[in-house]
């Protein structure tokens, strides 16, 4: 278990969990809490521009969890089930002879745990037939191997320490020859080097986050992973596709109303974490919106009549007219061949691209050049 790991706090200007600037210190802020000066350094960096922004990591407190478990199961939201669908049928091809695999934005592991069905079997007896007949399995695995610490490793790393450790224990417990080592960061601002043999990793970021970053965003995300990685190691994205506004649009705003509650949520969870006066979710509406011309979806909280804002802690205030909004996420919705070769610009190479059945989400499987 090499040093894995930073814990860096910068983080996007504009609504999405990305890093493009430097790190943001909040120089004026005596609070010990680290969520607190955490938002009013995205607040500082995002809610005062325009329009005001504020990254989509502030969805999740445990209430914003478990509705966006919720989210995952609803009828019009398609991503988690297309992706399971996926993971599901070419989990083989996608583990291939890794050593070590390192999930980013791991949350619950939930969806991981059909790659890590056949990971897990990694030199430990009871390996599937899959496993058995890679010919890269074994070589430092033996089953009476000198050091303890041999075996597939995996590394889930996300910025939710409870989800995190919750789902590290229950993955230890139910993959006795696993080694789970989890790590607490922000996806955006890793440091080095990742833990595992160079050419023996497997990134992988699932669900679709991708699509929450700018352009800018990615590039430079895509240009970290590439120095924290070494070639041979695979990174595996999961990626939403293009399809009719109707079908993204109704996929961020449910009937049942869930993905409102969502984004409401968001309003809640500032309110409680830094002081402030005059945000309150009754003045806002949920809006979701498919933005044509970048190929992404938005989620906006509208206000619905004047509000001032104010944040005494950032000695800062924000009006907004009734119909301004607040942007709070982006969902950058992709063609396979631009991102492909968007990847290929990044020394990420010998592409693979699959989509469910319905061709709604796709996952593309590359090489580190
Ligand atoms: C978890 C970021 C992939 O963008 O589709 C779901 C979050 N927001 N509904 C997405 C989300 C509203 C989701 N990701």
């Amino acid at each position: 278990m090499t040093g894995a790991r930073g814990v860096a706090t910068n983080r996007g200007a504009d609504g999405s969990p990305g890093a493009t600037g430097g790190v943001t210190t909040a120089t004026t802020t005596s609070t010990a809490d680290p969520d607190t000066a955490a938002l009013e350094s995205d607040l500082r960096d995002g809610f005062f521009g325009d329009p005001p922004t504020v990254p989509p990591r502030w969805f999740y407190d445990e209430k914003g969890s478990l509705l966006f478990d919720q989210i995952t199961r609803l009828a019009e939201y398609y991503p988690t089930r297309a992706e399971a669908e996926i993971l599901r049928a070419r989990a083989a091809d996608i583990v291939g002879d890794a050593d070590t695999m390192v999930e980013l934005g791991a949350g619950t592991c939930e969806k991981t745990r059909v790659l890590l069905d056949v990971f897990a079997g990694r030199g430990s007896a009871g390996g599937s037939p899959a496993e058995a007949a890679s010919p890269a399995a074994d070589p430092h695995a033996g089953a009476d191997t000198h050091t303890a610490a041999a075996g597939p490793l995996f590394v889930p790393v996300d910025i939710s320490t409870e989800m995190l450790f919750g789902s590290a224990r229950a993955l230890t417990a139910e993959y006795p020859g696993l080694r789970v080592v989890p790590v607490v960061g922000d996806l955006t601002a890793l440091e080095g080097p990742l833990p595992g043999e160079p050419g023996g990793r497997l990134v992988l970021f699932l669900g679709g986050t991708i699509g929450n970053f700018t352009d800018a965003q990615r590039t430079d995300f895509l240009a970290m992973l590439r120095g924290l990685t070494d070639p041979g190691d695979r990174v595996a994205l999961g990626f939403d596709l293009v399809k009719s506004p109707e079908r993204l649009v109704a996929a961020y705003d449910d009937a049942d109303g869930v993905t409102a509650e969502f984004n409401l949520n968001m309003l809640d969870v500032i309110a409680r974490t830094v002081e402030c006066a005059g945000l309150d979710r009754v003045d806002f509406r949920h809006e979701a919106v498919w933005n044509a011309g970048e190929s992404r979806i938005e989620m906006w909280l509208r206000a619905i009549r004047d509000v001032r804002i104010h944040f005494p802690t950032l000695g800062r205030s924000r009006t907004l007219s009734a119909g301004e909004g607040i942007r709070t996420e982006i969902a950058r919705k992709f063609e396979p061949d631009a991102l492909v070769a968007e990847l290929a610009g990044h020394g990420y190479v010998g592409p693979t691209v699959w989509t469910d059945d319905a061709g709604d989400f796709g996952l593309v499987l590359v090489v580190v050049d």
